[in-house]
């Protein structure tokens, strides 16, 4: 089993993949300034791996380091470290990042100096120290608004926003990056869909600061009594019931896909494969509110107003790719996802703020 550091790992989806490596023996370092998380995600991550009762031994397999990923001096510090007590890091999976599309439209600079500034920071360490194995989160937001559907990964780069442009830079600074050294680099750039859901046993979920920007969150909140009602954005696309169709991965299938994608690293020979991670199947807004209902047995109200400025009427992903390399494909469908994402919800109404 491998030492990895786990950058961004007490997020939405990090703390998830964190949970799936530990059970699988791998050692972490988890490398965070949560500037959008809590450490108790990762306590309860410690808990639900079993590791406190093994107290010392807990801290070997979880290393949790304060830090930024644009802090060259803290990312050299990290590899020294695990290079000293014996334990080189072998692979990098590469959450951090700002995510938030229309945050990134008012702070350009900040979100570039982030995702980009700090991914080249972080390659630069990996390179200085011998570390050439990588998993990426890369996002469907590069598809932009796709032509066919379902998208394959063969479908044209388009970003519409500075946060799909920044994720772009980054899938293009691994290409060069790879080419540079062609049997170096172990690279997987996964292009996530629209992660979602919870950990079935509702300790860990997203939690997002404010109002949430995104679908299931906001329904999850009004389902809880959080907030009134939801918006529907948009009543007259071109599909079935004229509301927004995604394709929702449960974020526990997303975090199998991440353990999938580093054994594939760890064990192949070097290259560079970008994968499409999502379901193939799409729901549309009315079908993720309809599921919601039936999996909390609480109503969720909702209006449909305006279009939302830059949405996409049908974002479906091609995931077979990701089955022929890794033989990786979802587990969980909507109902699943509903479930698992309102025992979070309902144990966490205040998401990471709740007392325990
Ligand atoms: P998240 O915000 O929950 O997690 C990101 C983590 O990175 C947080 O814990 C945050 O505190 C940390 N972080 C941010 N800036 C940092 C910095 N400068 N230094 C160190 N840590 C920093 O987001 P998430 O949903 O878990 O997403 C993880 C990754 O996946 C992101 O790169 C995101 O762009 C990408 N992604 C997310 C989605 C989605 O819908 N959630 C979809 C596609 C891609
Ligand atoms: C889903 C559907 C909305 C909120 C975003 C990012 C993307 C990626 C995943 C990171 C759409 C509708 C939403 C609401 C609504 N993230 N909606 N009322 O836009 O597909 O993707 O998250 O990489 O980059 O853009 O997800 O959850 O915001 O929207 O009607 O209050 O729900 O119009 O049809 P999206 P979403």
């Amino acid at each position: 089993m491998s030492q990895l550091l786990i950058t961004g790992g007490a997020g939405f989806i990090g703390s998830h993949t964190c949970l799936v490596l530990l059970q699988e023996g791998h050692d972490l370092i988890v490398l965070d300034d949560y500037s959008n998380s809590s450490p108790v995600a990762l306590e309860r991550v410690v808990a639900l791996a079993g590791l406190q009762a093994s107290g010392e031994r807990s801290k070997e397999r979880l290393q949790l380091i304060q830090g930024d990923i644009r802090d060259i001096t803290c990312l050299e510090k990290v590899f020294i470290d695990a290079r000293n007590a014996g334990k080189p890091i072998e692979a990098v999976i590469h959450f951090a990042g700002l995510k938030a599309v229309g945050e990134s439209v008012r702070e350009p600079l900040r979100y570039w100096d982030v995702n980009l500034t700090g991914s080249r920071c972080l390659l630069a360490a990996m390179n200085t120290h011998g570390c050439r194995t990588l998993v990426f989160s890369s996002s469907a937001t590069l598809y932009g608004y796709p032509k066919d559907e379902p998208i394959p990964e063969s479908a044209p780069i388009q970003p519409i926003n500075p946060y799909g442009h920044s994720k772009a830079a980054v899938e293009q600074l691994l290409h060069d990056l790879a080419s540079s050294a062609p049997n170096q680099w172990r690279i997987a750039c996964l292009r996530y869909f629209n992660p979602v859901g919870a950990h079935p046993s509702g300790k860990i979920g997203e939690d997002p600061l404010g109002t949430p920007n995104n679908l299931f969150p906001f329904v999850s909140q009004v389902a809880v009594g959080r907030r009134k009602s939801l918006q529907v954005f948009g009543g007259d696309w071109p599909t079935s019931d004229g509301t927004g169709v995604r394709d929702y991965i449960h974020v526990m299938d997303l975090a199998e896909g991440h353990r999938a994608a580093l054994d594939c690293m760890l064990a192949e020979p070097a290259q560079l494969l970008t994968l499409n991670l999502g379901s193939g199947q799409g729901a549309s807004v009315l079908e993720v509110v309809r599921a919601f209902e039936r999996a909390s047995g609480r109503p969720v109200p909702y209006d449909v107003v305006a279009r939302r400025n830059g949405d996409a009427a049908i974002t479906v992903a091609d995931p077979a790719m990701a089955f022929q390399r890794l033989g990786w494909q979802t587990q969980s469908g909507l109902d699943e996802i509903c479930r698992d994402g309102w025992a979070w919800q309902s144990a966490n109404p205040t998401g990471y703020s709740d007392q325990e």
